[in-house]
């Protein structure tokens, strides 16, 4: 029997990366899954976000599991859609809400803050950091009607607590979930809701693995591959690692939702083979 059987979980940005393996380690302790994901992608941003098919894939794996799922093209900008998602999953899957895992974002590229586009800028503030505040203004409330306590982790990131020069636009987002994560902590114990954050290193997906990135890390190579940046990345973990699987960051969202983890409230997790310590 799984550490999360009977519960229900809310995740973001589910159609691929970490957000899907995030669902289908939830499913696979027990709970069903409601998910969401934009599965479309801002005109300026340098890399493509998931596609309809990335979120048909996530249910077919949480299915594969025997655990139901209602997964939904919504954008975590609009609170009417994840409102009306949340709405239908709950009630499809017994009235209740148990976990969120606010995972959603979106990154731009390493560049000068005075050089980054003020459009771009708000656009990334808009997703990464209002769209968690959509996630948790929606979810909140039906954590609370059910009474049964439960579950928050955002997901911030190793850039937010590490210092140096470049992704001032991701760096101010991902500070600002750190913010948020540690108001709602102090909002949500009185109710049993625990509220965490989950900093990780780089981690295997296609948010850093593309063409834009890697050209950033390799700009004297013509076409960079995963390879070519390995070294490069690695320089940035404690353990002589280049970057962790998702399923380590799931399993620290698993734990947090866990009963193992009854206590642990307000906490800035970093899942980053020491990355917090390099700099
Ligand atoms: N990959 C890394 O190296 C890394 C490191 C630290 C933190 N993070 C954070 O981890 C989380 C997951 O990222 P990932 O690595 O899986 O990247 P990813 O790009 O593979 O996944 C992000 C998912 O979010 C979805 N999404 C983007 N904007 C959305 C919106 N407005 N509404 C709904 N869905 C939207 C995308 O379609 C995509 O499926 C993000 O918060 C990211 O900032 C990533």
């Amino acid at each position: 029997m799984g550490v999360l059987e009977g519960k229900v979980a809310f995740v973001t940005g589910a159609a691929r990366g970490q957000g899907r393996s995030h669902a289908v380690r939830l499913a696979q302790e027990g709970a069903d899954i409601i998910a969401v994901d934009a599965c479309a992608t801002p005109a300026w941003l340098s890399y493509p976000l998931a596609t309809e098919a990335d979120l048909a894939e996530t249910v077919r794996e949480v299915e594969a599991l025997g655990r139901r799922i209602v997964a939904r093209k919504a954008d975590i900008r609009d609170l009417t859609a994840i409102e009306a998602v949340l709405g239908e999953g709950v009630a499809e899957l017994g009235g209740r809400l148990d976990i969120v895992a606010a995972n959603a974002a979106i990154i731009s590229w390493p560049r000068d803050t005075w050089a980054i586009d003020a459009a771009e800028f708000r656009e990334l503030i808009d997703v990464t950091l209002t769209g968690t505040f959509i996630t948790v203004k929606a979810a909140v409330p039906l954590m609370i009607a059910a009474g049964n306590g439960g579950s928050v982790t955002l997901t911030s990131s190793g850039a937010a607590i590490t210092a140096g020069k470049g992704l001032g636009d991701y760096k101010a987002a991902k500070n600002g979930v750190l913010a948020l994560k540690d108001t709602l902590a102090c909002e949500l114990a009185e109710y049993f809701i625990r509220v965490n954050a989950v900093c990780p290193t780089a981690v295997d997906t296609p948010m850093i693995h593309n063409e834009s990135l890697h050209r950033a890390f390799r700009p004297d190579l013509a076409n960079p591959g995963r390879d070519d940046v390995r070294d490069g990345f690695a320089q940035m973990n404690l353990l002589p690692i280049p970057w962790v699987d998702p399923v380590d960051v799931s399993n620290a969202i698993v734990w947090l939702a866990s009963d193992a983890a009854r206590y642990v409230t307000g906490i800035t997790l970093p899942v980053d083979a020491g990355n917090h310590l390099k700099c």
